[in-house]
C-alpha cells in the first residue's frame, strides 16, 4: 500500500542517505552537521546569517522540478539559520565532500597556493561559496570569473584575518572551464528516484510539544491552518531562524509550503491586455532578482544589494512581505508598483493591492486562517510617448549585507519635462513602509525642476516623523529622504547639520 504520510525528513548529505527524524527535525543543520554527524569542517561564528563562516551548498529537488532541470542544481546557503524542517528533499554539500575523488579541489589548491588562510576558521565558508559561484556561472555560460562577480557572491563571507585580498586573488586564478560542477560530480539517478518517490507524501512529524507540517497540496495547507490558527508559517527562515537563535523563540507548531511545488512558479500572464507576473511564495529573492531583471532592471538592481547570495538563496519574496518590516528592501518597491497579494483560506481566495496589507508595526492585514499564497506584479507598460520609470535607493551603514536605514521608492511617468503621474513610498521613517500621497498630490503635473524636487523634499518635515534607533536619529532619517528625493532631481543634496556633506 502506498505510504500516506512520512514521519521523517528526507535528505543526503554528501552522497549519504540521511533520514531525519524527532528532535532533530527542529535543530539548524549547522549544530546537526557538527554534533550529530561529526561534520565538524562546517563552523559557525555568528548564528545569524551575517558572517558566512557557516555555508553550504544545498541542490533542492523541488526547486530543479520547478526550473525543469533534470538534475539538483546547488546553492550556497547559511547553515547556521537553515533548519532541517527547511531542507527536506535535499542534498547538503558539506566542505568535506568538496575534495574530488580524495584530491583537493581546485578551490582549496589555490587558496594554498595563495595563502588565502590564516586562522582557517573563514575558509571553508569561503571556499563552499567559491564553489557555489562556479557553478552558478557556469550554469549561465560564464568562461571566467569577473571581480564583480567575486565581490557579489562573497559579499555573505567575512575573513578576520587574512585580509579579502588574497582570498580574491585566490578565487580570480581559477580556470573554470577545468572545474566540474557539483551538479554533475553528484549527479545520481538514484537520489533522484529516492526524492520524486517522496516528494508526493505529506510530512507530519511530532516531537514533543512541537509540531511540523509539509503538505503537498495546498488545499491540505489551507485546512491545516484553518484547523490550527495559531501555527506559525515557515518559508527560507532568513528571518525566523534568527529570531530562533538569538531570541530563543520556539515555535511550537510549523507549517510551511516547501513541498507544495506550485508555490515555486513564476509564470508570465496576460489578462485583457494586460501582463504581469505570478510569483509563488516559494520563489526566492535570488530567482526574483534574475527573472524579473528584463521588466524592471530598477528592482533587480536594488535586489543586488539585498543581504548576500547565501540569504538570497533561503529567502522569499513572500516572507520579506510577511515579516513586515518598516526596512523590508522590496516593500516600497512592491507598494509603488501597486503589486497585488493573493491570499488564501478554505473560505475562498482574494487578492489585496500591497498598500492595504500593513496596518501597524508588524500587524497585517491578514486572517488568522489566511495564508499569502503569491505575488502578482503587473509589468510596466510599454513605452509611447510617455514611460513608466522607476527610481529605487537603499541607504544602509555599509553597501553589502546591511539592513537599510532608510528607502525610496518613486513611480512616475513624465511627458514633456512634466510630470504625469508620481508614486512615491518611504521605508525606514514609520512603523510600515509609508506611501507619501502629499507629495504625490503635489507633484502631478509638476515640471522636472531643481525647485519642485526641493519644495516636495521641504514637504517631508511635516509628511514624516522618524524615530531615532540603532541605525540612526530622526534627524538624520529626515535629512535621508529630503536628500534621495533632491538626488532623484540632481539637485545638490542639503549639508548634515554638523559638517560634511550627506552621500
Ligand atoms: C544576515 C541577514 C541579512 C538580511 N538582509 C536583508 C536585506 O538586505 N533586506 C531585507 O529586506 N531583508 C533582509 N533580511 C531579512 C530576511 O532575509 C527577509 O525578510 C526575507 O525575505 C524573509 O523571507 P523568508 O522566506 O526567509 O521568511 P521567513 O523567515 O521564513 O518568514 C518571515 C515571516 O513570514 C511569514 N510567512 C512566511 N511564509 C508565509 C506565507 N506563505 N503566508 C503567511 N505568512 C508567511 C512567517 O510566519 C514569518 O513571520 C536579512 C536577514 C538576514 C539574516
Ligand atoms: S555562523 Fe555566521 S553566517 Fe552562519
Ligand atoms: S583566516 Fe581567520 S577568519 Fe579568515
Amino acid at each position: 500500500m502506498a505510504q500516506t504520510t512520512r514521519h521523517y525528513l528526507l535528505m543526503y548529505i554528501n552522497g549519504e542517505r540521511v533520514e531525519v527524524r524527532g528532535e532533530e527535525i527542529f535543530l539548524d543543520l549547522a549544530t546537526f552537521l557538527r554534533r550529530r554527524r561529526g561534520l565538524t569542517g562546517t563552523k559557525v561564528v555568528c548564528a545569524e546569517g551575517d558572517c558566512g563562516a557557516c555555508t553550504v551548498l544545498i541542490g533542492r529537488y523541488q526547486e530543479s522540478q520547478n526550473l525543469g532541470l533534470s538534475y539538483l542544481h546547488f546553492e550556497a546557503i547559511n547553515s547556521c539559520i537553515a533548519f532541517l524542517h527547511a531542507l527536506d528533499l535535499s542534498h547538503v554539500i558539506t566542505i568535506e565532500g568538496i575534495p574530488d575523488n580524495g584530491r583537493l579541489h581546485a578551490v582549496q589548491e589555490s587558496f594554498i597556493k595563495n595563502h588565502a588562510a590564516q586562522c582557517g576558521y573563514c575558509t571553508p565558508g569561503f571556499i563552499c561559496s567559491i564553489v557555489g559561484m562556479v557553478d552558478a556561472l557556469k550554469g549561465e555560460g560564464h568562461r571566467s570569473i569577473s571581480m564583480k562577480n567575486m565581490q557579489s557572491y562573497l559579499s555573505g563571507n567575512l575573513c578576520r584575518c587574512t585580509g579579502h585580498a588574497p582570498i580574491l586573488h585566490a578565487a580570480s586564478e581559477l580556470n573554470i572551464s577545468k572545474i566540474a560542477r557539483l551538479s554533475e560530480r553528484y549527479h545520481d539517478a538514484h537520489i533522484l528516484n529516492d526524492f520524486a518517490a517522496n516528494a508526493p507524501i505529506p510530512v507530519d512529524i511530532e516531537f514533543g510539544d512541537q509540531h511540523l507540517y509539509l503538505p503537498v497540496d495546498l488545499n491540505e495547507a489551507l485546512k491545516l491552518k484553518a484547523e490550527f490558527p495559531d501555527i506559525k508559517m515557515i518559508a527560507g527562515a532568513t528571518d525566523l531562524g534568527v529570531l530562533i537563535n538569538k531570541d530563543r523563540y520556539v515555535p511550537k507548531a510549523l507549517l510551511s509550503l516547501q513541498n507544495v511545488l506550485e508555490q515555486y512558479k513564476v509564470q508570465d500572464r496576460h489578462e485583457d491586455r494586460n501582463e504581469f507576473f505570478e510569483i509563488g511564495t516559494r520563489v526566492t529573492i535570488n530567482r526574483v532578482e534574475k527573472i524579473i531583471g528584463q521588466a524592471f532592471p530598477e528592482f533587480s538592481k536594488l535586489l543586488h544589494f539585498f543581504a548576500s547570495h547565501q540569504i538570497k538563496n533561503m529567502a522569499t519574496l513572500g516572507g520579506n512581505l510577511a515579516n513586515a518590516s518598516p526596512v523590508g528592501d522590496t516593500i516600497p518597491f512592491l507598494m509603488v508598483a501597486e503589486a497585488e497579494i493573493e491570499l488564501a483560506s478554505v473560505r475562498g481566495r482574494r487578492s489585496m493591492n500591497v498598500n492595504e496589507f500593513f496596518l501597524d508595526y508588524k500587524k497585517l492585514n491578514l486572517a488568522p486562517d489566511e495564508i499569502i499564497t503569491g505575488i502578482k506584479l503587473a509589468k510596466p507598460t510599454k513605452p509611447t510617448d510617455s514611460k513608466d520609470q522607476f527610481r529605487l535607493y537603499k541607504v544602509s551603514g555599509r553597501k553589502d549585507l546591511d539592513i537599510a536605514t532608510v528607502t525610496m521608492a518613486a513611480r512616475f511617468t513624465i511627458k514633456d519635462g512634466i510630470f504625469e503621474k508620481f508614486s512615491l513610498a518611504l521605508g525606514g521613517v514609520a512603523p510600515t513602509v509609508v506611501r507619501q500621497r502629499a507629495i504625490e498630490s503635489f507633484m502631478q503635473k509638476k515640471p522636472w525642476r531643481p525647485d519642485t524636487f526641493i519644495q516636495a523634499s521641504e514637504m517631508l518635515a511635516t509628511s514624516i516623523q522618524p524615530i531615532s534607533d540603532v541605525r540612526g536619529s530622526a534627524e538624520y532619517r529626515l535629512l535621508l529622504c529630503q536628500n534621495l528625493l533632491l538626488k532623484m532631481g540632481d539637485v545638490r543634496p542639503k549639508w548634515a547639520r554638523h559638517g560634511g556633506a550627506v552621500p
